[in-house]
């Protein structure tokens, strides 16, 4: 008895392995400190959930997948506002249920696009469903290893040349996730213009789009995204998991080239992916507020401020990062990465190891900054005693 090749070789998911880790400490009664998973605990923002509430109705009923009105409509507001792109100009939009289910589906509608091309190209380290959702649609998985010494940018220009010529799509996703790199304006232009040269779609995961610097909002400033520039061959993907704190509500939207999106709604339609309808009016207060995300962009500016240092000073970091809420460090030379996570989990501090992170990368460490500000300045101190005692 089996199942396909895909499901029988997956490998553990990452996030699965860090909960048995913490469950394990609160078998052991200990404190736990879980910079692990990128799931912040700040309480989300009252009218969210009420109206969240309000609109639980009496007779429960199919939602709609796409979208209904309220939300679609909050989706405009904040994509007029922030990227200055409006309904009927080249672009549509179609409600997800988070982003991570609309990042594993759309692989299905694009292998086999343009003359049977089967590649789908990411970033590595990165989201590990780029890669699973391509081995699921049957396609060709092609890891861009990301680097320091450039930024950690994404340059498909570099790839091998007939993984350019087979390649089906390219995700793109700034802020990153993990090492919480930005792409400037330039680099994204570059990016496009190779993506209408090769006819490759462009996925920008978009998930930590709204995670930036709170200084910035002084200036407008923004990260960038591919449909500020173009309309076609593009798709981003939005989601309030980070943006409000909404991860257990599986609440996003894709945007994306007009030319496409109908059909991927068709396709979606199939999928069982449709947000409960009090959930997408929940959303929609979401998407028209900005306020309640300032508020979050500063709680997170503030803990990278008070982590950075004490790990600056073990000389596991140099640049402090300008967006998201991870700090991606260097492991002390003399540890394997899995091994420094393993030996900090037993005094109670969880984070990911790169090789867990990534299709082989080693020596480098992710925390997610979600523990409140006095559990990371516990947990700071005893990552120092530990990277001292090495
Ligand atoms: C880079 C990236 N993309 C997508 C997701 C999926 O987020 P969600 O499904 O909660 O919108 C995550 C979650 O951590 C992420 O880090």
């Amino acid at each position: 008895m089996s199942l396909n090749h895909v499901t029988m070789n997956l490998p553990n998911y990452p996030m699965e392995e860090l909960a048995k880790i913490r469950q394990k400490l609160i078998d052991n009664k200990m404190k736990v400190y879980d910079f692990g998973t990128g799931d912040p605990k700040i309480p989300t923002w009252e009218p969210i959930r009420k109206m969240m509430v309000d609109s639980t109705t009496s007779i429960s009923q199919y939602p709609s997948s796409s979208g209904c009105p309220e939300l679609i409509k909050g989706i405009w507001t904040y994509c007029e506002k922030h990227f200055g792109v409006l309904p009927k100009q080249g672009l549509d939009v179609l409600a997800t249920n988070g982003s991570k289910e609309a990042i594993f589906h759309i692989a299905l509608n694009i292998v086999g696009r343009a003359g049977g091309k089967k590649t789908i190209a990411y970033p590595d380290p990165g989201y590990p469903v780029y890669r699973s959702s391509t081995l699921f649609a049957g396609g060709t998985p092609y890891p861009i290893r990301l680097s320091e010494t450039n930024g950690f940018q994404t340059e498909p220009w570099n790839l091998p040349a007939d993984v350019q010529a087979d390649c089906a799509a390219l995700w793109i996703n700034y802020p990153h996730n993990p090492t919480g790199a930005l792409m400037d304006e330039a680099h994204l232009k570059k990016i496009i213009a190779w993506c209408k040269e090769k006819d490759v779609l462009l996925l920008a995961d978009d998930c930590y789009i709204d995670m930036f610097d709170p200084e910035w909002d002084k200036t407008n400033k923004r990260p960038p995204t591919p449909i500020m520039y173009t309309h076609e061959n593009v798709i981003a993907f939005m989601s309030l998991s980070k943006r409000s704190g909404m991860t257990g509500y599986r609440s996003g939207f894709i945007i994306g080239d007009q030319r496409l999106m109908p059909a991927i709604a068709k396709a979606r339609a199939n999928m069982g992916v449709g947000t409960p309808t009090a959930i997408q009016k929940a959303a929609a207060v979401a998407w028209i507020d900005e306020e309640h995300v300032l508020e979050r962009r500063k709680i997170f500016s503030k803990r990278i401020d008070l982590a950075f240092p004490y790990l600056q000073k073990l000389g596991m970091i140099e640049t402090k990062p300008q967006a998201t809420f991870y700090l991606w460090c260097k492991v002390p030379k003399a540890v394997d990465d899995v091994e420094f996570c393993l030996r900090l989990a037993e005094r109670g501090v969880i984070a990911s190891p790169s090789q867990w992170l990534s299709e082989g990368i080693t020596g480098y460490v992710r925390f997610a900054l979600v523990p409140d500000d006095a559990d990371t300045k516990e947990a700071m101190e005893i990552i120092s005693q530990y990277v001292q005692s090495l």
